[in-house]
């Protein structure tokens, strides 16, 4: 076992969409599939360090019963120490490698995010990514990426995408206990180029509706999740297939339905949750006005204000400006395809899961 790991994993941002669960919420198991881009520049890094090697469930009993230290878990996230939900997640989650590693030792997580947290940017998905292989690694633990996706899923459904590098999908699967509800990689971080704008949309006020909230009050008021649902398969396949071609104008018009579709589910509950402020409409009108113009450009938009745009490379800087012009825009981001988790050792090398198969990392 090692007691130490740091482990850094990218974002991705869903171009068929994921809005909805087929199963009580500990187990994350999405409604339908999805399929995303893993993007280079929002990282995640997190060091796991376990309290002490030696500390074997075993050891623990032997010591005058069960060690309840897990309530000595500490998290800091960008040097702020967390309490409350956010530390409470992130126990929950230790737990789930504890009980598999057969520790009974308290941890400390220490994150950083390369983007503000504050900003409102999906950054579950990397973290729980990073987590996941972090924590698993410094117990002791050798996943394979298959068991480390489903793993990343208990933190947050999207982070079991960020497990993989370049274009991913999330597979529903079957399964009550949810082995089979993971994601598999369906082209490299290296095998199409393409870019991904992101336009941070600033706004004081009002917090969004978290995701898990979003989706249960979506799924239970809305007379359009019924709909919203069964539109996924068919974007699913389409979508799978113009990657595979690398035909960006039918994957851009696919990511464009979908994420308007998984709005208006939200926007038809009761009451409506509505994710978009005024910047928001206005760069969806911007990349359309840019499509009119000859511009290959198409956007998504996630639990959120800020807007997405997939491109081609030689668009980009269009894109950038476009989007950075609108008032409301805040940073504006050009991402390329990024790989998958990967472990960092003191020298900074690593192993990373998108070119291989087998177990991940080098614990
Ligand atoms: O993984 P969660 O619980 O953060 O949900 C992600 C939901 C969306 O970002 C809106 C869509 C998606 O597929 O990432």
């Amino acid at each position: 076992m090692h007691g130490v790991c740091t482990a850094q994993a990218h974002a991705n941002i869903a171009l068929v969409k994921y809005w909805g669960k087929r199963s009580p919420d500990e187990l994350n198991l999405p409604a339908a599939g999805s399929i995303s881009l893993t993007v280079d520049r929002l990282i995640t890094t997190t060091t796991v360090r376990f309290a002490c090697a030696n500390g074997k469930k075993g050891d623990a009993l032997a010591g005058g019963g069960r060690n309840q230290d897990h309530n000595r878990d500490s998290f800091f996230l960008d040097g702020a120490e967390q309490h409350g939900e956010r530390l409470a997640k992130i126990r929950r989650f230790l737990d789930l490698v504890r009980a598999r590693a057969g520790l009974d030792t308290p941890a400390t997580v220490e994150s950083t995010n390369s983007f503000p947290t504050a900003s409102g940017l999906a950054s579950s998905a990397s973290a729980f990514a990073a987590l996941a292989l972090a924590a698993s690694s410094a117990a002791g633990l050798r996943l394979s990426s298959a068991e480390l996706s489903v793993l990343a899923r208990r933190g947050s459904g999207s982070a079991a995408r960020s497990v993989l590098g370049g274009f991913v999908e999330m597979l529903k699967g079957e399964r009550a206990d949810g082995t089979d509800a993971r994601a598999t990689q369906l082209l490299s971080e290296d095998a199409w180029d393409v870019r991904l704008v992101v336009a941070i949309v600033g706004h004081g006020g009002t917090k969004d509706t978290p995701s898990t909230q979003g989706m249960r009050h979506t799924a239970m008021t809305s007379p359009l999740f019924e709909g919203w649902l069964a539109s996924v398969a068919t974007d699913l396949d389409a979508a799978r297939q113009a990657i595979h071609r690398r035909q960006l104008s039918v994957l851009g018009e696919i990511a464009e339905r979908s994420a308007l579709t998984m709005h208006a589910s939200a926007l038809a509950a009761r009451p409506g949750i509505v994710y978009f402020r005024g910047a928001t409409i206005e760069a969806v009108h911007a990349v359309r006005l840019l499509r009119r113009g000859g511009v290959e450009a198409y956007f998504t938009v996630d639990a959120g204000p800020h807007v997405k745009v997939l491109c081609e490379p030689g668009a980009a800087s269009k894109v950038v400006e476009t989007l950075g012009a609108i008032p409301g825009v805040g940073r504006v981001l050009e991402c390329r395809p990024g790989g998958g988790v990967r472990l960092l050792d003191e020298s900074n090398t690593s192993t990373n899961t998108s070119t291989k198969n087998g177990p991940v990392g080098s614990a």
